[in-house]
């Protein structure tokens, strides 16, 4: 949530920083600001609204200055307005700063400035937080890094942060503990960003901070250090593979039908070098020297939150159908406050496509202390989950810029796949014979979604009929029960149509109440083992004139003679239906969001990377 960047160097920040913003805008979009010095002199500009509202704003202002930072705000303290929009400048005007996490004991801290004579035009944290440090600043007369390190002690909460002192005006500093940063070294020019996508168009030499570590960068030098003390630490810089035209929109109008449609290519890089058809082998590297404790597991326990947990459920079905280890599913949220037992036996899976969630990123933590192995299933390469398991392995479905998650659901459920399937073959509950058909049959997958997305059309039109409709259900059964919850997560999260996730059979439990002729009902009901369960629920809510839009295996007779209409997605062995089946559902919230005046790409009150708990 929120993305903050920092530019240093010769040339105009202004450009840079506006189009950092945009990249970043993902993480928050209800506010944006960026401030630009010239000398000693700051300007500062900011606003309520998006990035382009900011351009307007500033038109033909002074937007001099080669050092400058940037913020694009998701709103925790104090509502989306100009006020509260960062930088934030302290009222000496001595610290610019903008700010990504929460300072959990501002309030303790306001009052204190308070009293010696503070005033405050926001209601943010934030605000505080550059208060706080001028003031340590201006009573210690200390220098601006040991003002910055002073306050960070004695603050509580998490942060990414990018400050200018006006009275060192050559200097950035950027710090984090619990929020992203990175760090980008160019030729006489240094950038901070939350992620590294402002800042691969000019350089791929990166270095990711660590909690606590502040840097402090001039044009041509750099120098690590951490809170706790003055001296320097040893760099470690990485070389990020990662191109602009992955953080393109390309032709498409918006990131998620990019996305949607980059699945057969996102699903062969997440398959690469893992699956091995010519030696019906599944390799997965990551995780290769933690398997025999893998392999002894009594528990695996899967934490997520969102969409990342419903691929978690796939991988639970599948591992306890195919390796026999019990699996339990739990939200991060819910896991890291309930107390639950966890001994050294357990193998906990964090499943997160940014890597960077709170809840997830706090459970894991927990699961730590308690002597659990811990691995990661993540998309985004140097992530704090991904950095802080034990082992892992990358979902390499490249960046995900629509807010919400198509393409990393897919390659998440994917790794779950491959994995379930590996650690089956290994305990031998899974015999060679059906080990190696379904590596046969893995490797067409990704020609199955192109085969879907050619349907598009169709998909569309059946979204004209509903792009009207309040409410919706999501019907499946098996490994089609996550895929209906994240069916109904990406309907309402886009479109804000109400819509349930249900297991089938369960919809006689309560549900079944809610349906009528208005009702569209998406039932999940390929050639699989619940089949001709799933015929007969259709049936109870065609009895009950629900308008029912089933996913059909290709060739079905039977449901279409049912159904208001059917999808078809190809024939595929049973583990790998949820990663064709989910792709219409995703079509269909699409272009209903679309056909509704939906922004697509920023849903309301949401960001991508949810690093508040
Ligand atoms: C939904 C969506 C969210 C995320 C959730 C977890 O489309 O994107 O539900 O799945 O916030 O995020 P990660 O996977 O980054 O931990």
């Amino acid at each position: 949530m929120c993305g903050i960047v920092g530019y240093i160097g010769g040339r105009t920040a202004y450009p840079i920083l506006i189009k950092g913003l945009q990249r970043l805008e993902y993480r928050g979009y209800d506010s944006a600001g960026i401030a630009l010095v010239n000398n000693t002199n700051v300007n500062t500009y900011k606003c309520r609204g998006k990035v382009k509202d900011l351009e307007k704003l500033i038109g033909t202002q002074d937007i001099s200055g080669s050092i400058g930072i940037g913020h694009t705000r998701w709103a925790t303290h104090g509502a989306p307005n100009d006020t509260n929009a960062h930088p934030h400048v302290s009222m000496n005007g001595k610290f610019v700063v903008v700010h990504n996490g929460i300072i959990e004991n501002y309030t303790f801290i306001k009052n204190r400035l308070v009293e010696k004579g503070y005033t405050f035009k926001s209601q943010t944290d934030t605000e505080v937080l550059a208060n706080f440090i001028e003031d340590i600043y201006l009573t210690s007369k200390c220098s601006a890094e040991e003002a910055v390190r002073s306050a960070l002690l004695r603050i509580i909460g998490a942060y990414g942060l990018a400050i200018i002192c006006t009275d060192e005006p050559d200097k950035l500093f950027g710090t984090r503990k619990g929020s992203p940063l990175v760090l980008g070294i160019g030729n006489g020019e240094h950038f901070l960003a939350s992620d590294a996508t402002p800042i691969v168009e000019y350089t791929d030499k990166m270095i990711y901070l660590n909690d606590e570590e502040l840097v402090i960068a001039t044009a041509n030098e750099i120098r690590l250090t951490n809170i706790h003390e003055s001296g320097d630490k040893q760099i470690n810089v990485t070389k990020v593979d990662l191109s602009i035209d992955n953080i393109d929109k390309g032709n498409f109008p918006h990131y998620m039908l990019k996305e949607i449609h980059e699945q057969p290519l996102t699903i062969a890089d997440t398959l690469r070098g893992r699956l091995l058809p010519d030696a019906h082998e599944i390799h997965l590297g990551g995780i290769a020297d933690v398997m025999p404790r893998l392999m002894q597991a009594q528990r695996i326990i899967i934490i997520a939150c969102g969409t990342s947990y419903y691929a978690g459920m796939v991988g639970e079905y599948l591992i306890e159908e195919y390796a026999r280890v019990s699996v339990e599913v739990e939200y991060a949220s819910e896991f890291r406050y309930r107390n639950p037992i966890i001994t050294p036996n357990d193998v906990i899976i964090a499943i997160s496509q940014s890597g960077e969630t709170a809840d997830t990123l706090a459970a894991i933590r927990m699961a730590k202390e308690r002597g659990a192995l811990i691995l990661g299933v993540c998309n985004v390469v140097g992530s704090s989950i991904a950095r802080e398991t034990d082992a892992g392995i990358y979902t390499h479905a490249g960046p995900e810029i629509g807010v919400a998650s198509t393409k990393a659901f897919t390659a998440q459920a994917v790794v779950m796949t491959l994995l379930a399937l590996q650690l089956g073959r290994k305990k031998g509950v899974l015999s060679e014979e059906r080990y190696k058909s379904f590596i046969d049959d893995l490797v067409n997958v990704p020609a199955a979604i192109n085969r879907i997305l050619a349907d598009e059309d169709k998909i569309r039109e059946i979204a004209e009929k509903y792009r009207s409709a309040s409410n919706s259900i999501y019907l499946g059964r098996g490994l089609l029960y996550p895929v209906a919850l994240e069916g109904a997560l990406k309907l309402k999260e886009i479109s804000y149509i109400h819509a349930e996730g249900y297991p089938a059979a369960e919809m006689k439990h309560g549900p079944i109440a809610l349906i009528d002729n208005l009702m569209p009902v998406f039932v999940l009901a390929t050639k699989d083992r619940y089949y001709e369960k799933v015929v007969n629920n259709i049936q109870e809510v065609k009895a009950r004139q629900g308008q029912v839009i089933a996913v059909v295996t290709a060739g079905d007779t039977v449901i279409r003679k049912m159904a208001d209409y059917v999808i078809e997605i190809p024939h595929t062995e049973d583990p790998f239906i949820p990663l064709l089946a989910v792709v219409p559902l995703q079509l269909f919230s699409y272009y209903v969001a679309v056909m509704r005046g939906c922004n697509v790409d920023q849903p309301r009150n949401l960001a991508k990377s949810v690093t508040v708990e």
